[in-house]
């Protein structure tokens, strides 16, 4: 069954007609967007729209193994290629022969892997670890990642020659905040879908407000964090009363997951949003958007001098964990007014 792509945004659109018109090329392509945006549903509707369906779809996360490990999982290895190796595997390029070969993360590749990458992509074959045989690469090639591999270019975190050769064709997905016109089609669809998923449960279907109030969320989790909240809400029932709190929850999830406790511990919600907690808001400053931005701000501010804390200030680091880009990290420091600690309290 191929996975539906819904949507009608303009740049849902674009991508639907540039897959009619990649899928049986079989030119590399990169797949590029926020987490959670949907790359790898794109993926798959490629590969079911070409006529390599029937072949296989073999998925590498490149940001997964270790370096070694990813590279005898890439290439395979002959028996007896290095300790451990009783017999001979398969890698993941000869595996996906005449199908697709989906390389997840690309970003997250080390630099001597993407020049492995690179000499087989020109080279059209490899030799698996320790054999002196060559084998055809016979795969499609389609790489995702959510890196803006611009800027680790520009930091030489990426290698611009594999860029080229990866992105033949380049699909750009939008963050879903970006195209809120495909949020009411896409909570129809995961509705009905979560209906017959949750067959004889009693669901909550969300109201016309709620659908509006959701339409105009900024989704920092995207398409997954939209499956997430429906699941909730329909599940839970009352979901609709605490909508705000649901989302406010879900921004700030990073902290829940173990981010350390600060001084505002036990802040409230105006303390954390900057308000003179003393004196009543001023009621012209509590444009919901701007209450979202400054929430979002706050907690990305957190995040980020946490991660920064515990690399070291090792920024290069850093931007792997949180997975953006070395030139978003120094603007969101500089933004955010992101300190180093002057001395070590802790
Ligand atoms: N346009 C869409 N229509 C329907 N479902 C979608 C759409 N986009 C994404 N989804 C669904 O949202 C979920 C997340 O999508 P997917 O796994 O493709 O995202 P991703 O960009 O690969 O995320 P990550 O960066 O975290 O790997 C999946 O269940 C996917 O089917
Ligand atoms: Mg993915």
């Amino acid at each position: 069954m191929k996975p539906t792509i819904v949507g009608v945004s303009k740049n849902i659109n674009r991508i639907k007609e540039l897959i009619d018109q990649v899928a049986d090329t079989g030119l590399n392509t990169i797949v590029y967007g926020e987490t959670g945006v949907g790359k790898e549903l794109v993926v798959q509707n490629l590969y079911q729209k070409s006529t390599r369906t029937g072949k296989p779809f073999v998925k590498v996360n490149c940001a997964a193994l270790p370096d070694t490990l990813l590279e005898s999982e890439m290439f395979g290895y002959e028996q007896g290629a290095f300790t451990g190796a009783e017999r001979r595997k398969r890698g993941k390029f000869e595996q996906a022969s005449g199908g697709v070969l989906f390389l997840d993360e690309i970003g997250d590749m080390s630099l001597p892997l993407q020049a492995k990458l690179l000499h087989v992509l020109q080279g059209g074959d490899f030799s698996p670890l320790g054999s002196e045989n060559t084998v055809k690469m016979g795969a499609w090639v389609i790489a995702a990642t959510n890196h803006e591999l611009e800027n680790d270019m520009a930091n030489g975190d990426f290698r611009e020659d594999l860029y080229y050769r990866l992105s033949t064709i380049k699909i750009h997905i939008e963050p879903l905040r970006n195209r809120p016109e495909d949020i009411p089609h896409l909570i129809d669809h995961y509705v009905k879908m979560y209906t017959a998923q949750f067959d004889g449960k009693e669901l909550l279907t969300p109201s016309p407000e709620t659908i509006e109030k959701l339409t105009t969320y900024h989704w920092p989790g995207n398409i997954r964090e939209l499956q997430n909240v429906l699941k909730r809400l329909m599940i839970l029932g009352n979901g609709e009363d605490n909508l705000d709190d649901m989302l406010m929850g879900n921004l700030n999830q990073p902290r829940a997951a173990g981010t350390p406790k600060s001084a505002n511990q036990s802040a409230t919600p105006m303390d954390i949003l900057g308000f003179d907690s003393s004196a009543p808001p001023d009621l012209s400053s509590l444009s919901l958007k701007k209450i979202k931005k400054k929430a979002m701000d706050r907690v990305e501010k957190e995040v980020i001098a946490y991660v920064l804390e515990k690399t070291g200030w090792n920024r290069s680091k850093a931007t792997k964990i949180l997975k953006i880009s070395y030139k978003t990290l120094l603007y969101k420091i500089k933004d955010l007014e992101i300190k180093p600690p002057e001395s070590s309290e802790e």
